[in-house]
């Protein structure tokens, strides 16, 4: 079972690596790990697991680099500001569209592998699109917007080596790009 003590933290150079692709079909291994990972978000958000395991509370999701796995596959576990549930784990997987327009949360990203606050604003594509393997197996392509596609983006872009941080103006952190509106309940 993965716990806080599993995970990576930054300064650790798997982090800034761009990992590979997962050559399907997946191994029973890579299978397990994806599993152990969407288990981890769910507990997380369990109050009393959560507790007793230590865990840090309502994490969204999760990505292999930060449990020092260099593949391409995240597990993601949230509700949206409307309540609609997300509840994947996905390999390879890949933006194929999105909108021009960008959103940011007003009170910025956080990470697991971030053991200190960033203020700033993340700009993120408002809405995508994006395809990927689950864990049956079944190619998926999901439509997300606002909170939804800022969750899949952060664990994307640790596949990447990007950390969230990355994308917050350096001279002024609070400043907003044109097309760009803030992502609220
Ligand atoms: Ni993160």
């Amino acid at each position: 079972m993965i716990t806080m003590k599993d995970i990576i933290r930054e300064g650790d150079p798997i982090l800034r690596k761009v990992a590979s692709d997962v050559e399907l079909p997946p191994t029973a291994e890579e299978k397990n790990i994806l599993e152990s990972m969407l288990e981890f978000l769910k507990n997380s958000q369990d109050e009393e697991l959560a507790k007793k395991y230590d865990l840090r509370p309502g994490v969204g999701g999760l990505a292999a680099p930060q449990i020092g796995i260099s593949k391409r596959m995240f597990a993601v576990h949230f509700q949206d500001f409307d309540g609609a549930e997300y509840s994947y784990g996905l390999f390879n997987p890949k933006i194929v569209s999105h909108s021009v327009a960008k959103t940011y949360l007003s009170n910025g990203e956080g990470c697991l592998s971030v053991d200190r606050e960033v203020p700033g604003y993340v700009p993120r594509y408002q809405k995508i699109t994006l395809k990927a393997t689950d864990l049956n197996g079944n190619e998926v392509k999901l439509k997300l917007k606002g909170y939804a596609a800022i969750v899949f983006q952060h664990e994307l872009d640790h596949l990447n080596g990007v950390m969230f941080y990355d994308h917050i103006n350096k001279g002024d952190p609070f400043f907003i790009p044109d097309n760009t509106i803030a992502c609220d309940q």
